[in-house]
């Protein structure tokens, strides 16, 4: 199935501009999540039985794959997304008010080296709309597979106000996420990445944090987890001072990474502005899972994401310490047998440790 994809479908996407083929592949997944029926229906095809699903952060992951953030930025076809065999979709990123993001063309192919280059500068229409959306889904009652929300700051918002507008989007959205993905690492929005530093995060995490305590006490309900994303162009140090406050204020776990500001190897020449994703990221996405994983000594579950693209990317990534991997440059170049086909050869992997 993937060969026809590789052989049939994706010669025909790739005629197209990379942001229309995006807008194309979206329109489909749309029609396909309107159909609950037929989602249902391929949701039971693609589900590999697993023995027990991985239970990480008090939620059950059928599988070991997610979309990753960016695909999905409004929440249009999440059901979709489960009945490619994904185990847990990221929507978003999600920013409080509703922004046009970059000027196109904003989205690269690099094919011969399975890349893209996007600077997309999130483009979402807003929490409220989103909520909405979500809302006249039912995603408030049933949601197939564990749904993660990526929420990032307006670009409008100064960073001394940043936590406002995080903590905005939190309450619009707070009803229908699994667990919240605190995006402080896309290159796309003018100086986010400063939010990783320790003169910003521990206020960002806190104010969050908070917000979710006091929701969770007045509804009777778990609190939500709470997991900031980071970027792969981080030193050692900077990494372990992200990892501080992670860890002092009681957060969930990390999702690394994000997409490069650097162009390794073949694509030191490609000089777009903006994050490169897909292979040429995977060997720096692992550095750095593995060293999270030895600085934690594995206390704190690590979501990987970067260039997996068949079963050895996966498995590396999860070898190097991530308990759950994402992807989204692969499904561009590999198309949407991947990720049920991840799943099934991670399986046994996770069976061992769980
Ligand atoms: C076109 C595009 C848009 C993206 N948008 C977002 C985003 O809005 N928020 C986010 O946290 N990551 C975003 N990402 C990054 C991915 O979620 C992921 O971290 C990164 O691409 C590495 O995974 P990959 O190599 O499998 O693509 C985007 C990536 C791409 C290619």
């Amino acid at each position: 199935m993937g060969q026809f994809y590789e052989r049939v479908a994706r010669p025909v996407l790739f005629m197209q501009d990379p942001e229309r083929a995006h807008e194309t592949t979206v329109l489909a997944l749309k029609l396909l999540h309107k159909s609950s029926l037929l989602c249902a229906l391929l949701h039971r095809l693609n589900r590999n039985s697993p023995p027990r699903p991985i239970k990480i952060f008090g939620l059950d992951f059928p599988n070991a794959i997610g979309l990753a953030a960016g695909m999905d930025k409004n929440a249009q076809f999440w059901r979709a997304s489960a009945a490619m065999g994904f185990g847990h979709v990221e929507v978003g990123t999600v920013t409080l008010k509703p922004q046009p993001g970059n000027p196109r063309p904003r989205l690269f192919r690099f094919a011969d080296n399975e890349a893209l280059i996007n600077r997309m500068g999130f483009n979402n229409e807003g929490a409220e709309a989103v909520a909405a959306r979500l809302k006249s889904a039912g995603a408030h009652r049933f949601r197939p597979i564990p749904l993660g929300i990526n929420i990032g700051k307006s670009k409008s918002a100064d960073l001394s106000l940043a936590a406002e507008d995080y903590l905005g989007s939190f309450h619009h959205l707070a009803d229908y996420a699994d667990y919240f993905a605190i995006n402080v690492s896309s290159p796309n929005t003018p100086a986010l990445r400063q939010l990783q530093g320790h003169q910003y995060l521990p206020g960002l995490l806190k104010t969050l944090r908070e917000a979710n305590l006091n929701r969770a006490r007045k509804l009777g309900l778990k609190p939500i987890p709470l997991l900031v994303k980071i970027a792969p162009d981080l030193n050692f140090k900077e990494i372990d001072s992200v990892l501080a406050d992670v860890l002092d204020l009681g957060y969930d776990g990390i999702i690394a990474t994000n997409t490069t500001v650097e162009r390794p190897g073949a694509l030191s020449r490609a000089n777009e502005p903006g994050g490169l994703s897909g292979k040429p990221l995977h060997h720096r996405a692992i550095q750095i899972i593995s060293y999270i994983q030895k600085a934690t000594a594995g206390r704190l579950p690590i979501i990987g994401t970067g260039g997996i693209s068949d079963p050895e990317s996966a498995g590396r990534m999860v070898d190097a310490g991530a308990s759950l991997v994402q992807i989204y440059t692969g499904l561009v170049y590999k198309g949407p047998f991947l990720p049920a086909q991840l799943a099934r050869a991670l399986a046994p992997q996770h069976e061992r440790w769980v």
